[in-house]
């Protein structure tokens, strides 16, 4: 049987595939060609990540198809249901990732309230000229350790993100209105672990009570974050967003860096991406990442051998 790993697959999936006598393909077909080349090569799995789309089109004119695989988590670039009612598998990793967002939620903490960000930016252009004036810019920093961290979805990066934090030693509140309770099992290298456990708070709460908030929802149709939650944040409070672009309102968001209402905000992902506005790229308060979240070789690896594990119990039974 043959599968076509439209957005790439790491190497250890390419050899779990193979060892379960799959013919693995990796070229990178254009997405108007997609359908031609399916066809042609009677390929019987489409693994994708965000890139290629497989929309009801693709998946009538394409017979030969069984399976769909998403390498991550979001599933928005796929007609889920529609590839399920014609009889299609449709399989995800879901868990793979969770851990790289949650270090990079961190990167960009931990780089935001020393002002790296900045500092990456001017150290080229004036390090050497103007060393002590740099110095004194970046001297106010804050240490992660006893702030609160407020975290708004708490799903599998929420938690991920939140066992980050406890390491650090920082206070950890939630708010998901799905999960009421939570408990989250942090494993340490020796052997021990520690179980805390969670209560959500109301979304005004967080916003009020924490000094940084971080966001792990899904897509939605309304921001999450808008005008009226950036006001109730503390001042000189920080905002992460590595969820989905869309969840915060980007002019909001600018007017509240503008006005010193926040003190920095991390963006891994963007309203118009991929083209994200240059407002926001520009902006000497904003940590920026491109939607690099779980492009980790660790989480690539999962990705790849949690795929095949499901394609080959899925398809050689
Ligand atoms: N930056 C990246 O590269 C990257 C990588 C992987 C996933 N993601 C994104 O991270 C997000 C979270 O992924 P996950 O695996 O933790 O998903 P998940 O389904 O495990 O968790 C999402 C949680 O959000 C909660 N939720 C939904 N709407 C909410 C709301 N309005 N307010 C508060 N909570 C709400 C749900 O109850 C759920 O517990 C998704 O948007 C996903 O697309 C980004």
């Amino acid at each position: 049987m043959k599968v076509l790993a439209n957005d790439g697959i790491s190497q250890s999936g390419v050899d779990a595939l193979k060892a379960a006598g799959f013919e693995i393909i990796t070229t990178k077909v254009a997405q108007e060609q997609l359908e031609n080349y399916i066809n042609e090569n009677q390929i019987d799995a489409l693994l994708v990540r965000s890139a290629t789309k497989v929309r009801k089109e693709l998946i009538d004119a394409c017979p030969s198809l069984k399976l769909i695989g998403r390498g991550g988590v979001g599933m928005d670039n796929i007609d889920v249901q529609y590839a399920k009612d014609k009889g299609l598998s449709v399989i995800n990793t879901p868990a793979s990732s969770s851990a790289s967002v949650a270090e990079l939620v961190f990167a960009h903490l931990y780089g935001g309230v020393r002002f790296l960000y900045d500092a990456n930016r001017n150290m080229p252009l004036e390090g050497e000229s103007k060393f002590g004036d740099l110095k004194k810019a970046y001297a106010k920093g804050v240490e992660l350790r006893g702030k609160t961290l407020g975290v708004i979805g708490f799903g599998r990066i929420g938690q991920a993100t939140a066992k980050v934090a406890l390491g650090a030693g920082m206070k950890v509140i939630y708010s998901d209105p799905y999960m009421e309770k939570a408990e989250v099992k942090l494993d340490f290298f020796d052997g021990q672990e520690v179980t805390f456990k969670f209560e959500s708070k109301s979304k005004e709460d967080v916003l009020k009570e924490a000094d940084f908030i971080t966001l792990h929802v899904p897509a939605q149709k309304e921001y999450v974050i808008g005008k009226a939650e950036l006001e109730m944040m503390k001042d000189g409070a920080a905002l992460i967003n590595a969820a989905r672009g869309g969840v915060i309102d980007e002019i909001a968001l600018i007017d509240a860096l503008d006005s010193g209402k926040l003190a920095f905000a991390g963006l891994d992902v963007f309203e118009s991406e991929p083209k994200p506005e240059i407002r926001i790229l520009m902006h000497p308060k904003i940590t920026l990442s491109p939607h690099i979240g779980a492009a980790t070789n660790e989480a690539q690896d999962r990705i790849g051998t949690e795929l095949a594990e499901q394609i080959d119990s899925i398809l050689n039974k």
